[in-house]
């Protein structure tokens, strides 16, 4: 992998986008490096870290220089392998983080927001400047940021363009916790230590089901939980968990 950095350790896999020299613009060579990264990933991955090499960048956006000669055929396939990238990340059992080391704009905050959740480091900057180019989001900012800020603030991101801090993202819920530069990756690895001492099958569930009650209403999500609880009491973990609960000890997950 020439523009991708894979650290895997204990059911925890990191992956950083590597191109510091153009603050990790995401270009072709970068997203099929990812792409493919994706499709390969270990399946004993419970938790994957998505950060950027280098402390000024998460992702400073698509490539720029690489985007300004596209034909309108190709602009729609290299928007379409932007999203492809957004539904591998959705589509993952393991929980995914963006740990935001910096600039997330266009591109970069697309990138953030396929993922679960986003803890940032308090000097990143975002935003989706895309207009400013000439162009709107193309990887899923006019959909993912509708659905996590809501209608209303996403479009004054989009129609503004304006890069915002860390503590605005915060306040609008675009990510979850904001910290020091220099206590991010502990951070991102607490927290990624946390899901793994869960029962694997329980946190990969919750993820779908939380997905789909983003994604569709709420009789149809409520219908998929009341069948997943009870598809758990059919998993080793279930009986495991709950006798190690009562016997007052750790549990020892098989993920079965
Ligand atoms: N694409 C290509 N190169 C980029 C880049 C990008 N998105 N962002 C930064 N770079 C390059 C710069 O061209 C520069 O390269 P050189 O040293 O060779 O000149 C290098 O990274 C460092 O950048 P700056 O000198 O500009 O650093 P700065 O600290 O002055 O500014 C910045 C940082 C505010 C992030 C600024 O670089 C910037 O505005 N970048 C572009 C951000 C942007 O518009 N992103 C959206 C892209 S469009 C998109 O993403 C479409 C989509 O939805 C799919």
């Amino acid at each position: 992998m020439e523009n991708l950095i894979l650290e895997t350790n204990g059911g925890v896999t990191r992956v950083a986008i590597n191109r510091p020299k153009a603050l990790n613009a995401l270009d072709r060579a970068t997203l099929l490096e990812l792409d493919r990264a994706l499709e390969a990933l270990d399946p004993k991955t419970r938790v994957l870290i998505l950060t950027g090499s280098g402390e000024k960048a998460f992702v400073a956006g698509a490539d720029i220089a690489s985007m300004a000669k596209l034909e309108p055929n190709e602009a729609a396939a290299f928007s379409r392998l932007g999203h492809r990238i957004g539904d591998r990340l959705a589509g993952l059992d393991a929980i995914t983080i963006a740990e935001v080391n910096g600039f997330a704009l266009g591109g970069g905050c697309e990138l953030m927001l396929a993922c679960d959740f986003a803890i940032a480091a308090d000097h990143a900057k975002l935003g989706q400047p895309e207009v400013a180019l000439g162009v709107t989001a193309g990887f899923g900012g006019t959909t993912r940021l509708v659905r996590r800020v809501g209608l209303a603030r996403a479009l004054q991101l989009l129609a503004t363009g304006a890069r915002i801090s860390a503590a605005e993202a915060l306040a609008m819920g675009l990510v979850n916790e904001v910290v020091p530069q220099a206590e991010l990756r502990a951070r991102v690895d607490a927290i990624a230590a946390a899901i793994v001492a869960n029962a694997p099958l329980a946190v990969a569930a919750s993820k779908r089901a939380a997905r789909l009650a983003a994604e569709t209403d709420l009789g149809t999500a409520n219908a998929h939980e009341q069948q997943v609880f009870g598809m758990c009491f059919a998993t080793k973990d279930q009986k495991e968990g709950m006798a190690a609960f009562l016997e007052k000890r750790k549990a020892a997950w098989t993920g079965e």
